[in-house]
């Protein structure tokens, strides 16, 4: 069996003989007396304990090399637990360390049984973080990247996890940029058809006399310049799933062949005569509202309840602002090893100008600045100026006044969404007066109609994700 490791840095021969002696049938023990030869052990073997003495210097104790020694670890590896190990009478730099990150520290003389009992400890904390985090990367894997912290995102996890497993078809609906596609991809990437192929059809991107045979494929003549057979993207994507994005912009007569697909699960190329039975299954998106469409009779409606079997809404950012950071930070850390830079953070004030931002554009707006950020910036702490917002505009000093304003109308938002626009309820669920709410709503300037107006498609939408 492995052995955990654990690194010993002082720069007394007698403790580390000591020590050593202690831990030696527990542990695999490395031990170190100088700072240099401290890190190269650090980086070789990765021990997941290090104890460290303050200072590492036998000719200058103010000297305090442990210090140097445990932000450089920490910096590199942030998981790993460090002890530090200090004189009797220097409980400030102890504290100082704890600050930093040190997990705890013990004041010399060293008695071993004591100091044995604090390694355990340490060993076990890191064992529970080290486990939570793989838990969590798992999380994050498995969902081929997608990041969401808000209770939206997680609601939205769990309800791709249940679809993904059946063929039914799911329409996803939602603002340009909140990030459709992604959430279609992990549908796929998620049910049993993953290792089969996903096709992509951006139906608004292609003309409509070009897409039916780019959908369907042609026979060979089957018209001018139909020198060969083609297959289309429908046969490509047998045994896996066909994405069709941009679906609102599908012409009538390919509606048309799309429902009889969806009816009986066999397609016919352009000048074809033989029907071709087909494994594929579909998910629809658009930011468009098919419903309008469909009274404006744009859209079929028997199409729209055939693809509509689960919907799935994809939520603007200014209504998830929990996301916001975490987002930002995934992208700080994919851009700065995209570009080779070195990892970057953002400051408070920058983390505050982020929440205060309205986000038009969603995450694709967000992964842009993000981009364009890493690449003009050559600070590691990037200001709210660096995110290209303007300095005025965010003071500093009132950080914390600026998110509270954030979050005060984002709970405002929210209430009046669950309630469908109506003042009371909401009012009643924030623990606070109509009067009160109605002069939020004044101050951040919410239109309480157009909650009003998702009353109806929200309730159909919500009793047909319950029927999942
Ligand atoms: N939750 C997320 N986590 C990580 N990246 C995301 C997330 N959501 C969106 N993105 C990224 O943001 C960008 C936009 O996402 P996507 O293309 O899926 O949006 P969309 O809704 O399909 O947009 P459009 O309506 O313009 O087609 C992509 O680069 C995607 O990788
Ligand atoms: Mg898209």
């Amino acid at each position: 069996m492995v052995r955990p490791k654990i690194l010993l840095v002082d720069d007394e021969e007698n403790i580390i003989k000591q020590m050593r002696w202690a831990l030696e049938t527990d542990y695999d023990v490395l031990s170190a007396s100088s700072e240099a030869e401290a890190m190269t052990l650090f980086d070789r073997a990765k021990p997941s304990v290090v104890t460290l003495d303050l200072s590492l210097n036998p000719h200058d104790t103010a000297d305090l090399g442990g210090m140097r020694l445990l932000e450089q670890m920490l910096s590199q590896s942030p998981l790993t637990r460090v002890i530090m190990i200090t004189g009797s009478d220097d409980e400030a730099n102890a504290l100082r360390a704890i600050r930093l990150g040190a997990v705890d520290y013990y004041c010399k003389p060293i008695r071993l049984e004591e100091l044995k009992v604090i390694i355990k400890r340490a060993f076990h904390i890191q064992q529970l973080q080290q486990r939570a985090q793989e838990k969590e990367q798992a999380a994050l894997d498995a969902f081929q990247g997608i990041v969401g912290a808000s209770k939206a995102m997680r609601d939205i996890f769990r309800f791709i996890q249940r679809v993904a497993a059946s063929d039914i078809s799911v329409l996803i609906c939602g603002e340009s940029g909140t990030g459709k596609e992604v959430a279609a991809n992990a549908v796929h990437q998620q049910s049993p058809r993953k290792n089969n192929p996903f096709i992509v059809v951006n139906c608004g991107a292609i003309p409509e006399n070009l897409l039916e045979s780019e959908l369907f494929g042609h026979e060979k003549g089957a018209f001018t310049g139909a020198h060969a057979q083609k297959r289309g993207k429908f046969e490509l994507a047998h045994t896996g799933t066909l994405f069709l994005d941009e679906i609102g912009e599908l012409a009538p007569s390919l509606q048309v062949k799309l429902l009889r697909f969806l009816q009986d699960r066999k397609i016919e190329r352009v000048g074809g005569t033989q029907p071709i039975e087909l494994d594929v299954r579909i998910i629809a998106a658009t930011n468009r509202n098919l419903q309008k469409d469909i009274k404006n009779h744009v859209f079929r409606e028997d199409l729209y309840y055939r693809l509509k079997v689960v919907p799935l809404d994809m939520p603007p950012l200014r209504e998830r602002r929990d996301d916001i950071i975490p987002l930002a930070q995934h992208f700080l850390r994919k851009f700065c090893q995209e570009y080779r830079k070195p990892p970057m953070t953002l400051s408070p004030e920058a983390e505050g100008a982020l929440l205060m931002h309205p986000w038009p554009g969603n995450v694709r707006e967000l992964e842009n600045l993000i981009s364009r950020s890493v690449v003009l910036s050559a600070r590691s702490i990037l200001k709210p100026s660096d995110l290209g917002f303007a300095l005025d505009q965010i003071p500093t000093d009132v950080n914390l006044k600026f998110a509270r304003k954030a979050i005060e109308k984002d709970f405002v938002q929210k209430a009046l969404h669950r309630n469908y626009g109506i003042v009371s309820r909401a009012a009643r669920e924030l623990g606070i007066s109509r009067v009160n709410l109605y002069e939020l709503i004044n101050k951040y300037e919410i239109h309480v109609k157009e909650f009003k107006a998702m009353r109806t498609a929200g309730k159909l939408s919500m009793k047909r994700r319950e029927a999942v």
